[in-house]
């Protein structure tokens, strides 16, 4: 017996690790369940019972040598990437892990609330899954209507009444059927449309809507609002002119532009060479929605407003490419590190 455990001791005392593969060869050989110590442990019921006190001694010796062998090695080859251990300076900082910058997406939507909670706006939340009613037929979207070409989305084929939502006036919706007037509210919220994916166009994008229904809201309240909100955002400078439009659920409707943010107004790709760029859409809430959503449309009236979330930051950001926002690429996403 003693000659084994001298051998195994002597075979220990040699080992080296020159790598993970030889340290994980002398794991094997020494330490795992069928290594030596196992062997030994193994052997342990067949011998006899007055030499048992005197084996478990031995088989301690050698599990204990192993064991620190193993330690040293370990500790060897660490230091050995990492210089020698006597010139490792312990007070170095560590390497420490990159963190995670703020969505430029993130980023503007929390500033458009801020601007809007600043001014007494609550933020309202609601289903990306709709059904027709509250996110077209409530609207009035008439069925058939080609408005709702424009805002063609994804259908289920087992129930053509559920669909993803193109906009989230589905939450203005949900918000006059539950709550009376005054409301006055934001949402912010992920929306679909069906479009082929490029430069200029997503399938999923992003929209903050807004909505203030209450006795004499007028059209006076909806362009101070909003020139509010642009000076805001954009800066004092920035000029804002309302253009007529239509929408289904607004009467009159407007369409927001500011002055180019790229060309100050002096023209340039972004612009068209036009000068302006268009920021939201926007209106007095038509009665037949009030009615449709249980709003008596002879006491109160109301404003609303949409805009693209992806179309703010591209103006604030100067990001060309619609695409980049959903990439996930590291060296786009990098550039925002400085937001909070
Ligand atoms: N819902 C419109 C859209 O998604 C935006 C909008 C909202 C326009 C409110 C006017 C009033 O295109």
């Amino acid at each position: 017996m003693q000659e084994k455990v001298d051998a195994i001791l002597r075979e220990v005392g040699a080992a080296e690790a020159k790598n993970q593969e030889e340290l994980e060869q002398f794991r094997l050989r020494f330490i795992s369940k069928k290594g030596v110590v196992g062997d030994l442990l193994d052997e342990f019921k067949n011998v006899p019972n007055d030499q048992k006190k005197a084996y478990g001694m031995k088989v301690n010796e050698v599990k204990q040598a192993v064991q620190a062998k193993f330690k040293t090695l370990i500790d060897n080859l660490e230091s050995g990437q990492a210089g020698t251990s006597e010139h490792e300076d312990l007070t170095l900082p560590s390497a420490g892990h990159a963190l995670g910058s703020m969505h430029p997406l993130t980023y503007v939507r929390n500033q458009i609330i801020q601007v809007f909670e600043r001014i007494g706006f609550n933020v309202a939340d609601g289903p990306e899954i709709e059904d027709d009613f509250h996110n077209f037929t409530a609207l009035n979207f008439p069925e058939n209507h080609p408005a709702r070409e424009m805002q063609d989305t994804f259908f289920i084929e087992k129930n053509p009444d559920i669909l993803l939502r193109t906009h989230t006036s589905n939450v203005q919706v949900r918000l006059m059927q539950k709550q009376k007037p005054p409301i006055r509210s934001i949402m912010p919220g992920r929306v679909y449309r069906n479009e082929a994916i490029s430069a200029r166009a997503h399938c999923v994008f992003h929209q903050v809507e807004g909505l203030y229904v209450d006795k004499n809201v007028s059209f006076v309240d909806l362009k101070q609002t909003l020139y509010h909100f642009a000076k805001e955002m954009f800066g004092k400078d920035t000029k804002v002119r309302f253009r007529p439009s239509y929408f289904p659920f607004t009467e009159p409707s407007a369409e927001i532009d500011i002055s180019c943010q790229i060309c100050k107004g002096d023209g340039c790709q972004l612009c068209k060479y036009t000068g302006w760029v268009e920021i939201a859409g926007s209106g007095m809430v038509d009665p037949n929605v009030l009615a449709n959503c249980g709003i008596d449309h002879e006491e109160y009236t109301g404003f609303a407003f949409g805009m693209g979330i992806e179309r703010i930051s591209q103006l604030k950001f100067r990001v060309n490419d619609l695409r980049l926002y959903t990439e996930n690429d590291v060296r786009f996403l990098k550039q925002f590190s400085t937001l909070h």
